[in-house]
Formats: structure tokens, C-alpha cells, sequence
């Protein structure tokens, strides 16, 4: 891949687009300039969406070639792990580890994606399950939906990105990204290297813009006919209230809880717990907000947490011992910084933390946190956790679910019973046994209830929402 230019030129139509307008993307460490990219204005959304429209019309793109354009974009991937890191982490702030993490996670989900583009298959319909229909032969074909809009997010600037693309093109379809304008870089590279490994033109188009012109453009655009979005619920609703029928994916926020159960690993859990309420300094929709620790445990469980905390490194992200980078903008820290000060101020306990430095803010544990307080309420997207006791497993489930939000949770425990039983009880759309709420493997469905969104993600399940599935009935008759 070729180095980071000064000027990065958006994706429209197989070509590489200078536009007139510029948007700085800096270091969120230390606040330098990264790199510009050129911003869309209407003549180039609406290239791109003609574009895609052309292509989706005019240009073959069977199973074979889409499997074989993403397996080659995944190994792509792998071999420029350095650089879409180096790139995460400038750019969204993330540690190199982490961002070195993400990178091969983008690669997996090119491959599990490419894995489904030769799946994608209809099926027949038993026609003598409904009274007088024997003479007919039901069956199913799954059609690409047409052009899909994906609108991601800053803090997986690589792999969500992928989430969105990399479905779309298995099932057919072709995609235009919108990505978040402060991270948009991450998403320009992953076209070049689908360039690179041969989509066809105008199957994939990227354009950024700043305020929401671009985005209201895109969503108006009746030739697009699905969008996926991950986001805040405020611009989820948005979407959903703007685009009337068409479909949508919405993987909105959470302050997702994780229980620690009386017979659970608690040493485990306080290990485990300490590095996910603070990976991508808590900017991670399933991020580990509220923690339940059972009160037989609680005073072990704090002790051993607290410890582990005390040990993060907070510091430049490109410092591969750094756990804990800055957020995504000084706006941001001072938004939680806040909100900090006004849980403190209704009576809860900064344990540990509370401090911040420009776009840093240090890994905050509080305790006697309550309904009311925003800490509580709404979804932090910072590194700042609460943790309570309960003391019956059914006031801890009530605890979890007593939220608008419904992602994912967590429980440790060694109960197969509590294992097996509390999923059907926990108001959420994933439920993780012996980890934090804050586990995703890309093959999994993801997407929650309530305020946290509509639809699943995950290759297979995403595809599955961006194809059309189409009854067809024939008369056998003579
Ligand atoms: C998200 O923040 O929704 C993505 C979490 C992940 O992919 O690990």
C-alpha cells in the first residue's frame, strides 16, 4: 500500500475523486495533522449513487467473483496490518495492540463474508402444508437488495466498516460508505485494497462529509434501497424516521452490564472486567458500563478489580504498552468529565480515576451510582464504569434489564442452570457466559432490544438483511 499522502481523495465510481473541500483529520493523541481528506458535496454523493445504480444494473458481479474479490481484500488486509494500524490508531486514538486486533478482525470478516457469498441459496416450501395447494411447487430465491448506504462509526473505523461492506458485496450488492468524518481514512484505505483486489467498478464507493449534508443527501436518495448504520440512538432514530419502507440495520448504544455471581471466577472477572470497561477508552457500544458483583464476593472482587485498574497504562496509543489512549476528542472528555462531576454531586463514589488531561480521561470506577445519574442512565462511550452489589440473582437481572438500552450482557458463574437459564431472562441480544458484555466474535449475530438498535450483524445475518427473499409459486396443473 502506498504511504499516507497528505491529501486523500475519496472513492466514486472506480476513480479517486479530488473535490474542492478538505476536512483535517489529526492525531487524537497529540493533536498534529494527519492527514486531509476530501469532502463530498452533492455532485459527488449523487455520483456515487449513480454509480452504484449503474453497476448494480450493468455489471456482472456473480458468487464466484464476489467470493473471490473478498477472500483476496482479506488477505490484503493481513498483509497491511501495519499501516490500517498505524492508521486506526492515529486517527481514532486506539493502542496499537488493539488496533493490531482489529485489523486481523477486518480480515475475518472479509473471509467469513466471502465464505457466504457462495451460501446464498433459496429454498423450497412444502406445498401440502396448506389444504389445496399440492399441484404447486413453492420455492424461494434470495435477490440482492440493491444499492445498501453504510453509515459507520469512529470507533471501529476499520471493522465495522467492514461489517457493512464486506455482506454487501457477498450478497451482490453494490455499497456506498459513509464513514465518520474524524476516522474517515481507515475507510479510504480499505477501498484501496479493494481496488486492489479487483471489485468491480462502482460496487464500492466511500464518500466523507462533515455536518450532516452528505448524510441527509444519502438518506433522501430513493435509489438507495437498505442502510446500516452504528451509531448514537439520537441518529438512529433519525435515519429510521427519514428513509420511510426501505430497510435498515441500526447497532445503536448501551451501558451494557456485566454480573459477577457468588459462584463465579471472581479473579477472572476482576481481570477481565478492569481491561474491558476501559478498551478503546470505553468507546465500544457493548463496552462494560455497570458492573453486579454478588455481595458475598463483592469485597474480594473490589479489591482484586481496583488492583488491576491501578495497573492500565494510560498514553499514546502508538506506545505498544499503552492500554488506555485518549477518547475521540476534547469535546468528548469534557462531556464525561461532566458527567463525573454530577454523579459525584448526587452522591455517588469516584473510587479511582475522575482526572483528565486534554482528550484523556483516566479510567474512573465508581460506586453508589444510581437511576438519575447520567453515569447510570445513559450510555457513557468513555472509560468510566459503576459497579454495585445485589444479593439475589433475580434483583441482578432485574438491575440489567431496568435500561433503555438491551445489547449485550455478561454473567460469570459456574452454574449450568443460571448459564442456560438467564438468557432467556435478560433483556438483551447477547448474552456471554464467563466473559464481560464486552465479547463479539465477527460470526456471530450482533445487534440488540430496545433503544440499542434493530437487525443483526455478522456476515450470515447481515446478508440475510441486505437480499430480497422472493416467493416463487408454479402451477403444476396440466
Ligand atoms: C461496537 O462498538 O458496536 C463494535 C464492537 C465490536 O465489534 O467489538
Amino acid at each position: 500500500m502506498e504511504a499516507v499522502t497528505q491529501l486523500q481523495r475519496l472513492f466514486i465510481d472506480g476513480e479517486w475523486v479530488e473535490t474542492g473541500e478538505t476536512h483535517p483529520i489529526y492525531n487524537k493523541y497529540t493533536g498534529e495533522l494527519y492527514v486531509q481528506v476530501c469532502k463530498a458535496g452533492e455532485k459527488e454523493v449523487d455520483r456515487a449513487v449513480e454509480a452504484a445504480e449503474y453497476a448494480f444494473y450493468h455489471t456482472p458481479f456473480s458468487a464466484e467473483k464476489r467470493y473471490d474479490v473478498l477472500m483476496k481484500a482479506s488477505q490484503l488486509i493481513k498483509e497491511n496490518i501495519e499501516e490500517l494500524a498505524n492508521c486506526i490508531a492515529q486517527e481514532g486514538g486506539k493502542p496499537i495492540r488493539d488496533a493490531k486486533v482489529e485489523v486481523i478482525r477486518s480480515a475475518t470478516t472479509f473471509l467469513l463474508a466471502a465464505e457466504e457469498a457462495k451460501k446464498l441459496r433459496g429454498e423450497i416450501i412444502p406445498s401440502q402444508a396448506s389444504p389445496g395447494n399440492e399441484s404447486r411447487l413453492i420455492y424461494t430465491i434470495k435477490k440482492p437488495i440493491g444499492i445498501v448506504c453504510a453509515i459507520s462509526p469512529f470507533n471501529f473505523p476499520l471493522n465495522l466498516v467492514s461489517h457493512k461492506v464486506a455482506p454487501a458485496l457477498a450478497a451482490g450488492n453494490p455499497v456506498i460508505v459513509k464513514p465518520a468524518t474524524d476516522t474517515a481514512h481507515s475507510a479510504l484505505l480499505l477501498c484501496k485494497l479493494l481496488e486492489q483486489a479487483g471489485v468491480p467498478k462502482g460496487y464500492v464507493q466511500c464518500v466523507v462529509g462533515g455536518g450532516a449534508t452528505v448524510g441527509e443527501q444519502l438518506l433522501k436518495d430513493q435509489r438507495i434501497k437498505k442502510y446500516s448504520f452504528t451509531g448514537s440512538p439520537e441518529v438512529g432514530k433519525h435515519i429510521q424516521q427519514t428513509i420511510g419502507m426501505r430497510k435498515v440495520t441500526l447497532e445503536l448504544g448501551s451501558n451494557s452490564a456485566t454480573i459477577v455471581h457468588e459462584d463465579g471466577n471472581v479473579e477472572q472477572a476482576a481481570n477481565k472486567l478492569a481491561k474491558m470497561a476501559f478498551a478503546n477508552a470505553g468507546q465500544i457500544c457493548i463496552s462494560v458500563q455497570r458492573i453486579f458483583v454478588h455481595k458475598a464476593v463483592e469485597e474480594k472482587f473490589m479489591e482484586l478489580f481496583l488492583e488491576r485498574v491501578a495497573q492500565l497504562k494510560v498514553g499514546n496509543p502508538l506506545d505498544p504498552d499503552t492500554d488506555v489512549g485518549p477518547m475521540i476528542s476534547e469535546k468528548e472528555a469534557q462531556r464525561i468529565e461532566a458527567w463525573v462531576n454530577e454523579a459525584a454531586a448526587k452522591g455517588a463514589k469516584v473510587l479511582t480515576g475522575g482526572k483528565r488531561e486534554g482528550s484523556v480521561y483516566y479510567p474512573t470506577v465508581i460506586t453508589q451510582a444510581k437511576k438519575g445519574m447520567k453515569v447510570f442512565d445513559e450510555e457513557v462511550f468513555a472509560p468510566v464504569v459503576t459497579v454495585a452489589s445485589y444479593e439475589t440473582i433475580e434483583e441482578a437481572v432485574k438491575l440489567v434489564n431496568d435500561s433503555k438500552f438491551g445489547l449485550q450482557a455478561g454473567v460469570y458463574t459456574k452454574s449450568l442452570v443460571l448459564a442456560h437459564k438467564l438468557p432467556h431472562l435478560l433483556e438483551v441480544g447477547g448474552v456471554i457466559v464467563n466473559d464481560t458484555c464486552c465479547f463479539r466474535a465477527d460470526q456471530m449475530p450482533y445487534g440488540g432490544v430496545k433503544e440499542s438498535g434493530i437487525g443483526k450483524e455478522g456476515p450470515a445475518f447481515a446478508i440475510e438483511e441486505m437480499v430480497e427473499t422472493v416467493a416463487v409459486v408454479i402451477n403444476l396443473e396440466e
